[in-house]
């Protein structure tokens, strides 16, 4: 029995959370689960008629759960980042989501914008850092609005923090058991202090993990090879900063933000699950936006959570109505309504 906090949050959360949450039923009748689900409505809707961004005691709650699924969060009539810190980012930061997992996998049938790139060469993990760095709000302004100001914004990198964070990339690496590759994604030759500890704690980690190769690149070079050779890659280790941007361009390359997943890991505690993109305000309430990537979020979570075959039984799925239904993997032109993306990926199960 697991409970599962949901967070449908703005824009088209909801509606891509209500395709992940189908498909969520149908796995359990299949394979046998049960689980509760309690609603949480933070966002800039309740932000907007109350003024509460996260209360304490939620967040306290959350704490509690078995697993998190979150759909989007910001709002277009709420002062830019509010949100985002007040909820997203708090969420990973009280609760310690200190990994970010997004894996990047291209599945036949979608398309690449990648000339002569095909699902054979495109299928890594990158394992982003998701307490620390520039995203822990570091820093300060100073004379703001006069002639002489400054801003400081600082990157904190601890070395247990680091640490972990490799650590759990060299494991995913040996479970994945496919090319036993942990390449390092940073700017050693720049970042001379934040990226030394980053770099020595990673070789020293790689100590431990004889079976796997460790390497390295820097990250405009990373950027460079996730578009000119993907098959390079088998699971990527980053920090936080490096890692966002990263996985947008990683996205892309798996055929967009309608078909890419997230976790939000605490290996020790409660997880949380969301589609990378955003909440695409302008497409709220249409029925167009792909839910793909929201029911791929799910499959994690179930992954997470244990139910192995459920998920296999998901990604199957999942491949099946991309490949063999799907028009696009893009809102408004997939060739089915939001809802009916959903509908197809439950009869494939
Ligand atoms: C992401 C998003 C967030 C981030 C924003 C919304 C704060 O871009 O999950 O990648 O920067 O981490
Ligand atoms: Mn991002």
């Amino acid at each position: 029995m697991y409970n599962i906090a949901v967070i449908p949050g703005d824009g088209t959360g909801p509606e891509v959370v209500r395709e992940g949450l189908k498909v969520l039923r149908a796995v359990s009748e299949k394979f046998g689960f049960e689980y509760e689900l309690t609603e949480y409505d933070f966002g800039g809707d309740r932000y907007l008629r109350t003024g509460d961004i996260l209360p304490k005691e939620a967040l306290e709650e959350l704490r509690h759960y078995d697993a998190i699924y979150l759909g989007a969060i910001g709002h277009p009539d709420c002062p830019p980042g509010l949100l985002e810190k007040g909820i997203l980012l708090t969420i990973r930061f009280e609760l310690d989501l200190y990994i970010n997992l997004r894996p990047v996998k291209l599945y036949p049938g979608v398309d690449c914008p990648l000339k002569d790139k095909g699902p054979e060469d495109i299928d890594f993990v990158v394992v982003r850092e998701n307490t620390e760095d520039l995203y822990v709000g570091a820093g300060g302004v100073y004379k703001k609005g006069t002639p002489d100001e400054i801003a400081i914004q600082e990157s904190i990198n601890t070395r247990k923090g680091v640490e972990r964070c490799v650590r759990y990339a060299f494991n995913v690496a040996r479970e994945r058991n496919k090319q036993n590759k942990v390449t390092l994604c940073a700017k050693t030759n720049v970042l001379t202090y934040a990226h030394d500890l980053w770099e020595r704690v990673f070789y020293e980690v790689a100590e431990e993990y004889e079976d796997i190769t460790a390497d390295y690149a820097h990250v405009d070079a990373t950027c460079m090879w996730m578009v000119k050779n993907p098959e390079w890659f088998d699971v990527i280790v980053t920090t936080n900063m490096f890692g966002d941007i990263i996985t947008d361009l990683g996205a892309m390359i798996q055929g967009g933000m309608g078909i890419a997943a997230g976790g939000n890991i605490n290996p020790d505690g409660v997880s949380m699950f969301e589609p990378i993109g955003g909440s695409a305000p302008k497409y709220k309430n249409q029925n167009v936006i792909n839910p793909i990537a929201a029911i791929a979020s799910c499959q994690l979570m179930l992954d997470h959570l244990d139910e192995k075959e459920a998920a296999q039984a998901v990604e199957k799925a999942i491949i099946h109505v991309v490949s063999e239904k799907m028009k696009s993997m893009d809102a408004g032109k997939m060739g089915y309504g939001t809802d009916e993306v959903g509908d197809l990926i439950v009869g494939a199960i």
